[in-house]
């Protein structure tokens, strides 16, 4: 490699004809000894590199396979073909590394999900995937630009944590422990004051706690990062590792938390819709696709920009769990016994509940708000029924929980008598506990899922297929 690669989204982009141009990337196809198809990952779109067959010998054309990797020099032309603008004319080709068409998996032809899953470490070689992970890093970049243009203070929560009760789900215990021959105390146990941190630790399933101390000083702070949570769930939207979006701000109560939530998502999306709709067509193609052979009542009700584009023009229905509840039971769903679990005051949401509400009684994002308290966490602020809490979970359609978030229990005497209530000791949060003790105030917070936001923005059903190497019960290669 003698000169420095441009990027093949410049050079589609730039146009200019006559001049010379280098070029590296992955050969998508090669055809009639003379046509390669080019991608170097920059965009969706390939790069035609014409060559002169006479110039090779047969044994270099026949490394000229798909997967295989090459450099090329060349000058940009007008091209005669169909599909293509511009094409490159090939002075100089250089194989760097060759792909054996008998076993690369990754051939120019429909594979299937599943099949790609199990090529993870190959499966950006493909465009579905490109696209994919180039929405992900531009939403990631969007949610950073959001917060940032607003103030709010980027925090980095510690991945490995002393708390083990925060009620997100089972925790990954982390150890340097002997598994084998696990020191003991007297009583027989585990002794974990032998254990690397001197205590037992897990993997965070929030940073939530440890932001609301950092909002309590500093005013808006979000955390970014990954969580952990080792529950069985076998879904289409859960995964044992995943990235949240945790904001929390002090001074604002559920009503701001709710405007935040909305705007924040907007702002987002109309971003994505700005920056990548060239991925986003390719997506919305890929789903119609897809659904085709659906029945009717099971494909989605609009192409995906019209549903982001109709997440963006509306406003969020905002209902709270009591009204959510007599909407269910006067469904007609719920008279007909279609509904698999109970809808009664008290009992939490099912997806397919959830899934009812948007999908088919408001047709638009909906906002959930004071839920009974009894099924919510404990930090969640009690209201004045002392039956329901300031919580909220944002639902969207085909995704259903895409946030959750509460305004915080600021006040010391409520919150330790709810922690008692729920079973945690006060004295093993005490740090926590301590915010209520030192100029305590209102402060309010909550969790987006990030894996979530871009299976929306992809269109994408299932969730191990918008994070490069997800991690779910029995799946850890790679
Ligand atoms: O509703 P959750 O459990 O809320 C919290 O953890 C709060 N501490 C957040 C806060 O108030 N700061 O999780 C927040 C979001 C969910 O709405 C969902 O989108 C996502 O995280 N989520 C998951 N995503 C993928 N896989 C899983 N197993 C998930 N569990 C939750
Ligand atoms: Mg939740």
């Amino acid at each position: 490699m003698k000169k420095k690669p441009q990027r093949i989204k410049e050079i589609l982009k730039s146009n200019k004809l006559n001049l010379p141009v280098v070029t590296a990337g992955w050969v998508k196809t090669f055809r009639n000894d003379r046509f390669i198809a080019l991608n170097d990952g920059s965009t969706l779109d390939n790069l035609q590199l014409v060559i002169d067959p006479e110039k090779y010998p047969e044994d270099f054309l026949k490394k000229i396979s798909t997967g295989a990797a090459v450099y090329a020099e060349g000058e940009l032309v007008k091209s005669l073909g169909k599909g293509q603008d511009v094409e490159v004319l090939v002075d100089k080709l250089e194989i760097l590394g060759e792909s054996d068409p008998e076993t690369y998996p990754i051939q120019p032809k429909r594979h299937s999900l599943e099949f790609l899953r199990e090529k993870a470490h190959l499966r950006p070689r493909t465009t579905l995937f490109g696209a994919i992970m180039r929405v992900r890093s531009r939403l990631a970049f969007a949610i950073h630009k959001y917060f940032q243009e607003n103030d709010f203070l980027y925090l980095n929560t510690p991945i490995i944590t002393g708390i083990d009760a925060e009620g997100a789900g089972q925790m990954f215990q982390v150890t340097t422990l002997d598994l084998k021959n696990p020191p003991r105390n007297e009583e027989g146990q585990i002794d974990y004051k032998k254990d690397f941190f001197g205590k037992k630790t897990n993997l965070t399933v929030s940073g939530q706690l440890e932001a609301e101390t950092y909002a309590m000083a500093l005013g808006k702070v979000y955390t970014f990062g990954p969580t952990f949570r080792a529950e069985n769930s076998n879904t289409t939207r859960h995964l044992a590792e995943f990235w949240m979006v945790e904001p929390e701000v002090a001074f604002m109560d559920l009503d701001g938390n709710m405007d935040l939530a909305e705007d924040f998502v907007k702002y987002v999306i109309s971003d994505i819709l700005t920056h990548h709709r060239k991925d986003l067509e390719f997506l919305e193609k890929r789903l119609l696709n897809e659904e085709k052979s659906l029945p009717q009542n099971k494909r989605s009700d609009m192409p995906l920009i019209e549903k982001l584009e109709f997440v963006l023009n509306n406003r969020f229905v905002r209902i709270s769990y009591t009204e959510a509840i007599e909407i269910l039971r006067q469904s007609k769903p719920f008279k007909k016994k279609k509904f698999q679990y109970p809808v009664e005051w008290g009992l939490d949401l099912q997806s397919e509940h959830e899934r009812y509400l948007v999908e088919k009684h408001f047709k638009s994002p909906v906002i959930i708000f004071d839920y009974p308290a009894k099924i919510k966490a404990f930090y969640m602020r009690l209201n004045p029924d002392g039956n329901t809490v300031r919580a909220m979970d944002v639902l969207f359609p085909g995704i259903g929980e895409i946030i959750g978030g509460s305004q915080r229990e600021e006040r010391l005497d409520v919150l330790i008598e709810k922690m008692k209530q729920m079973g945690i000791d006060p004295e093993e949060l005490w740090w926590y506990v301590d915010l209520r003790r030192y100029g305590t105030a209102i402060h309010s917070g909550f969790g987006l899922g990030f894996e979530r936001l871009v299976q929306f923005v992809t269109g994408m059903g299932n969730i191990r297929d918008v994070i490069p190497y997800p991690r779910t019960p029995k799946n850890a290669e790679f």
